[in-house]
C-alpha cells in the first residue's frame, strides 16, 4: 500500500508540473481529488485495516491530498501570472504620478535661484504676535498702516505684553525679525510661507495665499545689490529678455522702498490686455531695510545696512502661466493641476 501512495504521488505531481493549461490541471483536479480517484479508493480500504495501520494510512493519504491540492493551486497561480504579463489585449491601467503642487513648485524654484547666489533658506512661523508682524517691522500701534495688513487675530495674547496678541500672519517679514534676533549680519536669507488676511475671496483675493520674503544684511548694504539680486532672479525666473522697473513706494519696514514691474511677457511693453495696456506688471515690494527694524533686532544701523523684497507666489504664478483666477490653485482639480511640470 505504501508503495501505491508513493507511485500515485510521484505520477500526480509530475503530471500536473507537465499541464500546460487550465482544462488538462482541471482534468488532473478529477483525476487525482475527484470521487472515483485513485486516492478516494484507497480512503475506502481503511475500515478493512487493523486499529494501527487505520491511523497510519489516513494520516499518509490526508498529507497525499494535501500535496496534490498544493500542487495544483501553484501551478494555477503561474498560469494567472503568466496570463497577467502576456496579455496585450487588456486595457492598460491609467496612471498618474504624483507632483508637486504648482504652488510648492514655484516657491521652490524661486528659493533655489536665491540659493545659487548664496541666500539660505529659512522658514517662519505662521502664527506670529504683534510684534513680529508690527511692531518690529516699525508700524506701530494704532497706526493706519496696520490696515493695509488686515490681520485674523487669535483670541489668544502672547506671554509678554511686548508681543502683543496672536495672530496669522499676513506677510512674510515678520521672518526678518525673527532671523535678526537671532543671528548676527552678515546673512542672506530667502523665506517662503502661507500668509493670511481677511479678504472677500474673487478671481484674484485669497483669505490665504504665499509670498517669498528675501533680505540681505552686511556693511555696506546699497540699493544697486538689491536692483542686481532682482534682476538676477526675474530673468532667472521669467526669461533673459525680461526687462525690470522699480517705482517708488511706502512700507514702513523700508526706506526708500519700491515696487517692482517686469516688462509684460505677453506684449513685451507694447500694451495688452493682460497688463491693461500698461506694457507692465508688478511682481513684488522692497526696499532698503528701515533703521528702526535693525534698532528692533539690535543690529546697529550706522554700522549695517540691508535690503529685503516680498513677492507673492500666486500672482507671479498667474502672470508666468497665464492664469486668471486665483481659487484654481484652490480647488485641487487634477485637470488644471497635471498641465503644470516645474
Ligand atoms: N511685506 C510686504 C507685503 O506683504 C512686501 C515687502 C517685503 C515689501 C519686504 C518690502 C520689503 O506686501
Amino acid at each position: 500500500m505504501q508503495e501505491d501512495i508513493k507511485k500515485i504521488e510521484s505520477q500526480a505531481l509530475g503530471e500536473i508540473n507537465n499541464a500546460k493549461d487550465y482544462r488538462r490541471l482541471d482534468e488532473l483536479r478529477i483525476k487525482y481529488l475527484g470521487r472515483k480517484s485513485q486516492i478516494n479508493q484507497l480512503f475506502s480500504k481503511i475500515p478493512q485495516l487493523t486499529q494501527e495501520e487505520r491511523a497510519g494510512l489516513g494520516r499518509r493519504l490526508n498529507s497525499l491530498k494535501e500535496a496534490v491540492s498544493k500542487a495544483i493551486e501553484d501551478k494555477m497561480k503561474d498560469f494567472t501570472a503568466k496570463d497577467k504579463a502576456i496579455d496585450v489585449t487588456l486595457p492598460a491601467d491609467e496612471i498618474y504620478f504624483g507632483r508637486k503642487h504648482i504652488l510648492s513648485a514655484v516657491s521652490e524654484r524661486i528659493c533655489n535661484i536665491f540659493e545659487k547666489i548664496g541666500f539660505v533658506v529659512v522658514e517662519g512661523t505662521e502664527t506670529e504676535d504683534e510684534w513680529h508682524n508690527f511692531s518690529a517691522l516699525n508700524i506701530p500701534l494704532e497706526h493706519p498702516s496696520r490696515e493695509a495688513f488686515d490681520t485674523f487675530y487669535l483670541d489668544i495674547s502672547a506671554r509678554n505684553s511686548k508681543s502683543g496678541k496672536y495672530l496669522l500672519r499676513s506677510h512674510t517679514s515678520p521672518s526678518q525679525i525673527r532671523v535678526m534676533e537671532k543671528t548676527k549680519p552678515p546673512f542672506a536669507v530667502i523665506s517662503p510661507g502661507r500668509v493670511y488676511r481677511p479678504d472677500k475671496v474673487d478671481a484674484s483675493h485669497s483669505f490665504m495665499f504665499h509670498q517669498v520674503e528675501g533680505f540681505c544684511v552686511d556693511e555696506g548694504i546699497k540699493f544697486s545689490h538689491l536692483k542686481g539680486v532682482l534682476l538676477h532672479f526675474a530673468k532667472n525666473f521669467f526669461g533673459n529678455d525680461v526687462s525690470l522697473r522699480f517705482r517708488p513706494h511706502f512700507f514702513p519696514f523700508t526706506e526708500p522702498s519700491a515696487e517692482v514691474d517686469i516688462s509684460c511677457m505677453i506684449c513685451k511693453g507694447a500694451g495688452c490686455s493682460v497688463c491693461s495696456r500698461k506694457g507692465w506688471l508688478e511682481i513684488l515690494g522692497c526696499g532698503m531695510i528701515h533703521p528702526n527694524v535693525l534698532k528692533a533686532c539690535r543690529i546697529n544701523p550706522s554700522k549695517y545696512s540691508g535690503f529685503a523684497f516680498g513677492m507673492g507666489v500666486e500672482r507671479i504664478t498667474m502672470l508666468k502661466y497665464g492664469i486668471n483666477d486665483i481659487r484654481l490653485f484652490y480647488e485641487n482639480d487634477i485637470r488644471f493641476l497635471t498641465q503644470f511640470y516645474e
